[in-house]
């Protein structure tokens, strides 16, 4: 008989959770304005809300904390972090920053202009926000079946070379100050990108002379895609995939708080000197000074101790194995869920999940709150509320997809937690012809309104 699968790590401390009764529910989440946000995390039973930052670290992480060096400058703990980057990633120059946004921050006040175009691959909403900031443009050239939740494509996250192509004839070079490309696509519901498309990028980029930055929060799990479902990598190790898919990038942007499984931090990474020299002077001004940037010097030990983990098959193939596990079985209850799974979440397609609710009613986030009062679970809504209003006509953006995003930690929850999540959705789904009314808007911020939103019921 074939041995069953099993977690690649045994548990050496907990933390305990406690479970709600429906009525007290009811009570928080009319307290909390029925936005997700507002709750308090002793009345959330399975946190799904976000992977960034909630992952568990290992034994080996917690005892390279206590090595961290806080030295100012010239820290140990820098060049351990910066061996480690070089090594794993291949590139010669870093700074480290205190998370991804940060990143973002710093190296788009080197590169970007007001009027300039950046195109890419569903920018996440900080790249985005940071590229918007400075009156530039995101323009997004991801493939169309990705905005198809029912599409069984490999490479969901890939770029159209053609749209990306059409954008670089469109606009003159000097105005496109590089490309970014997103490993996995986070807002296209955790999606790789093959090494294939990452090749085309590239030579698309160096026929018009421009550079090439990956946001790579989630590169290790693009990597273990590639790994399953590229043909030609069967037989590389995870670090031998992540090596070459970087072999294609001149520089990288790193929210630490996925993939390197460490609770805050982030970096950048790059080639060139000129750029890092650049790129410097705002993170001395924004972060702190080369050598810790935002971090302290225990947190860069766990990052770099991280990241080695986080690039093991054993590792990742617990983690994806883990999500698909929940996939399958809501997929078997009949609830629509995007496909194929994602690396780091569950998609839930909340329009045909609530078929009869308005979209004028925020449909993603009336299942968020159903999800929440069925067992005290907490998702977070990628839709309307997400999608912010149009700045200049202040109309409501419908985006195409209305998602529920469950988005699983790293190395926290057991199957068993899986399981309750899927029964409580299945639960709602059984019920889903008696939920007719959403929710309005009481009261909201001009953007990202979505964390602050307060809702009243219709
Ligand atoms: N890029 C991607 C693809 C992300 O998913 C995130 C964060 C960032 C950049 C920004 O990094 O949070 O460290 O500043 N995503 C989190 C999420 C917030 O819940 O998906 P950060």
């Amino acid at each position: 008989m074939e041995l069953p699968f099993a977690e690649s790590y045994k548990i050496k401390m907990v933390e305990t959770i406690k479970r709600s009764t429906r009525e007290e529910r009811e009570k928080w989440i009319k307290e909390a304005k029925y936005n997700l946000f507002n709750l308090r995390s002793e009345q959330v039973f399975i946190d799904l809300l976000t992977d960034s930052g909630t992952g568990a670290m290992s034994d080996k992480q917690w005892g390279a904390i206590m090595l961290g060096d806080e030295s100012y400058a010239g820290a140990s703990s820098y060049y351990n972090l910066k061996n480690q980057i070089k090594e794993l990633l291949g590139f010669e120059y870093f700074l480290p920053t205190h998370q991804g946004r940060a990143a973002e921050n710093v190296l788009f006040s080197a590169l970007v202009k007001e009027g300039d175009i950046i195109p890419g691959n569903s920018h996440f909403d900080t790249t985005k926000g940071h590229i918007e900031f400075r009156k530039a443009k995101a323009v997004d050239c991801t493939i169309d079946e990705a905005f198809d939740t029912e599409i069984d494509h490999p490479f969901k996250g890939n770029v159209d070379i053609e749209k990306l192509e059409n954008t670089l004839k469109k606009y003159p070079v000097e105005k496109i100050p590089f490309i970014i490309l997103t490993v996995t696509c986070n807002s296209s519901g955790g999606q790789p990108v093959s090494i294939e498309n990452m090749k085309a990028v590239r030579k698309v980029a160096d026929k018009y002379g421009i550079p090439v930055i990956y946001d790579s929060a989630r590169f290790a799990e693009n990597a273990y895609f590639i790994k399953i479902r590229e043909k030609g990598y069967e037989n590389k190790s995870i670090k031998e995939i992540v090596h070459k898919m970087f072999s294609y990038a001149d520089g990288m942007t790193m929210s630490s708080k996925k993939d390197a499984i460490v609770n805050i931090g982030g970096f950048i990474a790059l080639r060139s000197e000129e750029l890092f020299k650049k790129a410097t002077v705002f993170n001395i001004m924004f972060e702190g000074y080369i050598t810790y940037g935002g971090m302290a010097g225990r947190d860069m030990n766990a990052l770099a101790q991280g990241l080695d983990e986080g690039t093991e098959f054993d590792y990742l193939e617990t983690r994806i194995k883990q999500v698909e596990y929940l996939g399958k079985r809501l997929t078997d209850f009949g609830i629509p869920v995007q496909k194929p799974y994602g690396g780091h979440a569950i998609f839930v397609d909340a329009k045909k999940f609530l078929p009869n609710l308005p979209k004028e009613q925020f449909i993603a986030q009336t299942l968020g709150v159903e999800l929440y009062l069925e067992a005290g679970i907490r998702g977070v809504e990628i839709g309307t509320l997400l999608a912010d209003r149009d700045p200049e006509t202040h109309e409501e953006r419908y985006p195409a997809l209305e998602l529920l995003r469950l988005a699983i930690p790293r190395r926290v929850y057991t199957n068993n937690h899986m399981d309750v999540i899927a029964v409580a959705l299945k639960n709602v789904f059984d019920r889903r012809d008696k939920i007719t009314k959403g929710f309005q808007i009481l009261s909201e911020a001009p953007i990202m309104r979505h964390f602050t939103v307060e809702l009243k019921r219709v």
